[in-house]
Order: structure tokens, then sequence, then C-alpha cells
């Protein structure tokens, strides 16, 4: 008998080598509804179709439904060059076959959510579709038990010293996504950096003898690979697997009310998530700041995703 409860979520997200880590974890602890895609970590119709292989790849049953191809101001500024040209590190796996379940990711996120209240939002790449889908539909925001995403953080950014990727590439739709009323979770750098995996754990994936273990081994080889060359570190960071684990393993994690703007118009400070830590003088909080992590216990439910895949 599982003891474990699954939650019932929409995945919105850039596949894009953590986030293909994050769908291991979400098709192991989560009850996954539906998966919508958006530009970010590579183009808009890469990211749907590493979707669609890695749907192929974890045998799920699920709809995958293509969003936007962009921010909603400016171009794309992608992140090939950490995530490889293809978005999974030029990993050797089956082209996607066939098309995705619709075009139209923002269609599926408002009628899914008027379909069934309820469902936790879990976005992992720029918040596009999601800013779009409260557009469209205001009353999303009520809907939802909750928009549980990673991004931003309550200090230093990765794209520059203040913005985070995911919010860095649409801010716009992060202002959005943050103004919408709805019950914000934000799960950024100050939590996610503190999630790492290293050498040790790609020796362990490749010891399964599984596909899915084979598959995880190049990911994380590659994300140690990146990360040393930056940062001197032989371990990666979980970002978005920690998003997934703060909805099926909520008491992993410690966070706190406050209350979040979004930078559009500094200098160097665009894209960023300024988090006021004043307590009472900040007023009623918009949304939930995570801070604390049990480290070890999510990378022991990441580990155990990839072996029971
Ligand atoms: O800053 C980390 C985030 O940017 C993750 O979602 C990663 O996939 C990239 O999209
Ligand atoms: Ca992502």
């Amino acid at each position: 008998m599982n003891s474990h409860t699954r939650p019932r979520m929409i995945l919105d997200c850039d596949p894009g080598v953590d986030d293909a880590i994050a769908i291991i974890t979400a098709a192991r602890w989560a009850d996954l509804v539906g998966i919508t895609t958006v530009a970010g970590n590579v183009s808009g119709a890469q990211t749907c179709a590493n979707a669609m292989r890695l749907r192929t790849l974890l045998g799920l049953d699920i709809p995958i439904h293509r969003g936007a191809d962009g921010p909603m101001a400016g171009d794309l500024e992608d992140a090939s060059h950490v995530h490889g040209a293809d978005g999974l590190a030029g990993v050797d796996l089956p082209e996607a076959d066939g098309e995705p379940d619709s075009a139209d990711a923002v269609e599926y996120l408002v009628e899914t959510t008027r379909a069934e209240e309820g469902l936790h939002l879990v976005p992992i790449g720029p918040l596009t579709n999601i800013a779009l889908a409260l557009r469209a539909d205001p009353g999303l925001a009520h809907r939802v038990a909750s928009i549980t995403l990673m991004g931003g953080g309550a200090g230093s950014g990765n794209v520059t010293a203040a913005a985070e990727f995911n919010i860095y590439v649409d801010p716009e739709a992060a202002d959005i996504v943050f103004r919408s009323g709805g019950p914000v979770h934000m799960i950024g750098l100050n939590l996610t950096n503190q999630v790492r995996m290293g050498p040790d754990h790609a020796t362990t994936c490749r010891e399964m003898g599984t596909p899915v273990g084979d598959f995880a081994t190049h990911l994380l080889d590659h994300l140690i690979d990146i990360h040393f060359q930056w940062e001197g570190s032989d371990t990666s960071a979980m970002h978005d697997p920690s998003a997934i684990l703060t909805v099926t393993h909520p008491h992993l994690i410690r966070s706190e009310p406050r209350t979040v703007v979004v930078e559009l118009d500094g200098t160097h400070t665009r894209g960023q998530t300024l988090v006021d830590e004043r307590g009472p003088a900040a007023g009623e909080p918009s949304c939930r700041v995570g801070y604390g992590v049990d480290v070890d216990s999510a990378v022991d439910l990441i580990m155990t995703a990839i072996r029971e895949a």
C-alpha cells in the first residue's frame, strides 16, 4: 500500500536538462495530469519535442500541449549554452514521434482548470504560458491549489546579479503571475541551490542499468561538467525537481509568507524578484517564498524516482 498521496498537477516546462529530471520526479511522486511546454532553455519547438521524447522514454500516457515561442516582450534569450543545442545535452534519445496534443497550451490550462478545480500548477520555465492563461481568464488564479514555480529567489540571480533565468526571460509574465492574487509559491535559487547532486549520484544512476538510469547519468554528467566549468563545483543544483517536491512532499520545505515584486525597469535589476523582508511593514503578503529544504530527503526522492521509473 503506497501511503504517499499523489497531488494532481499540470507541469509547465522548458526541457531542459533539470526539467527532464523534474518530469521523472513528477511521474513517480505526483499524479501528472498534463504537460505544457514553453520556449526558454531552447526554442518552443525543441522544448515541446523534448517533452514528447521524455513521454515516450517514461511510457507516460499524458497530453502535451505546446505553448509560447517567446516572451511577452522582446526576443527569446535561451540557455542552449547550458542545456545543449537540443536542450537535453545531446543525449541519444529517439526523436519525438507525432505531434503534440495541441499547440494551444493556454486553452488547455484554462479549460483543464475549469473542468477540475484544485489542481497544482507547477511552472518550471519562463512564465509566459501561465501569464497568458491568467490574462485570458483571471479566475484561473482562484481555481488552482497552488502555482508552485521554480524561478526567482530571495537573493542573487544566475543570469545577472539580480535575475534568475526563468524570470529574466519573461519579467512581464512573471509580474502578471506574482500580481494575480493566486496561491503563488516561489521556489527560487536561494532554495534550489541547496539541492545538489554530483558524481556519486551519476555513478549510482549508471549502476541502475536501466534506460532511465542511463539517461539520468548522461544529464548529471553534463550538468556537473557545466557547473565545474562555471563555478569549480563538482555538483549541480536540482532547480526544477525542487519545485516538484515542494508539491509532492511539502513537509520537506520551509516557506514563509512574503510580498514579492518583479522589477521590470531596473538598469541592473530587470527580472529581479524583490522579496520584502520587513515583516509587518511589508503589508499583506502576496505569496509564499521557499527558504529551507531537507536536502538529503529531497535527493533521495529524486534518486528513487530515477530508479523506479
Ligand atoms: O534558473 C534555473 C531555471 O532556468 C531552471 O528552470 C532551468 O531549467 C532553467 O530553465
Ligand atoms: Ca526549466
